[in-house]
């Protein structure tokens, strides 16, 4: 199968399932459930949820079996997503192809949104899959993912990352090299990371053999920032669906602002290297995680 027909085949289960969980846009409370369905059906890429899928099925087991559990990931990204491009943060006014959310709506409600998305997707992971038997992994899943979104992980990162931006009154500082990837492996590496160890989880994978889907997760997690640092330095806004050319603008710390392109393509295409072996242990050979290894590396949007 071609990388075009894994990511629409996949693509189409994750939305498929969004679909069943998502209240209708006009249910109580009508306004939060439109600006809800706003954000998130909007052509996100879907990379956690899929990798969480595929990494289910490189433990041996049938993703259509984790469909709900998986979009706990998706609508725990969608929210950081919101808030992240809110004036107070990143102050994004293109999201998805679209209009941001407090652009669309207003901030209270782009608030609120995330409030609401980030709630959703531990009650989705708590609840899915559904039955007794699942009850122990559904716990390890909650935490898992909890943690890996939380402080000491994707929002302790995006604190960071304002810190370094100088965007916040802080006394925190260190080598920038340093500095970068620790905010880079927390902003986005932790979700992404905790996505393929999901899919392990929910298999019933633990120890030595989830450490084996952490690593190549781990590595992902931080080329998929790598990759999106040097496409908005890149791409065009039709390319990315989010403007171009913000991270220089507002003075973050990224691959590409404190090394170069040509160097943060380097580090790129280590990782590309690393990533696509430890797919190959987990799978055996040339398979779908492998495939998405490259994808994340040589991706355009
Ligand atoms: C963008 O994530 C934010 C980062 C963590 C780099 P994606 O590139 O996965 O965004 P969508 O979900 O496809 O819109
Ligand atoms: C965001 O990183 C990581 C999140 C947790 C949302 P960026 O700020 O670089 O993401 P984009 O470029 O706005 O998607
Ligand atoms: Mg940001
Ligand atoms: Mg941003
Ligand atoms: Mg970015």
């Amino acid at each position: 199968m071609s990388l075009d027909e894994l990511l629409a085949r996949e693509r189409a289960a994750v939305d498929a399932a969004l679909e069943r969980l998502l209240p209708p846009a006009d249910a109580w409370p009508a306004r939060l459930n439109e600006a809800v369905r706003y954000a998130v059906f909007a052509g996100g890429k879907r990379v956690r949820p899929v990798l969480a899928r595929l990494a289910y099925a490189a433990a041996g087991g049938e993703p259509s079996e984790v469909a709900e559990a998986v979009c706990g990931l998706e609508l725990i990204h969608t929210y950081s997503l919101v808030h992240d491009d809110l004036p107070a943060l990143d102050d994004d006014v293109l999201r998805r192809g679209r209009p941001t959310v407090h652009v669309a709506f207003d901030e209270a409600t782009a608030v609120l949104v995330g409030d609401a998305l980030l709630t959703a997707g531990l009650e989705v992971l708590a609840r899915n899959p559904e039955g007794d038997g699942w009850a122990a992994r559904r716990a390890r899943a909650v935490a898992l993912v909890a943690a890996a979104a939380g402080a000491a992980g994707m929002v302790g990162g995006q604190m960071e990352d304002l810190e370094a931006t100088g965007q916040v009154v802080s006394a925190a500082g260190g080598d920038p090299e340093e500095r970068l990837e620790r905010i880079h492996r927390h902003k986005t590496g932790c979700l992404l990371r905790a996505s393929v160890e999901l899919g392990a989880v929910l298999a019933g994978v633990g120890g030595d053999e989830q450490a084996r889907f952490a690593a190549f997760g781990e590595r992902l997690g931080l080329a998929f920032q790598v990759a999106d640092d040097i496409l908005d330095a890149t791409a065009t806004a039709d390319e990315l669906g989010k403007s171009p050319g913000k991270d220089e603008a507002a003075g973050k710390l990224t691959y590409v602002t404190l090394y170069g392109l040509d160097r943060a393509r380097a580090k790129l295409a280590e990782l590309e290297t690393e990533m696509v072996a430890l797919a190959a242990e987990l799978e055996g050979g040339e398979g779908p995680l492998g495939l998405l290894a490259h994808y994340v590396c040589r991706r355009r949007s």
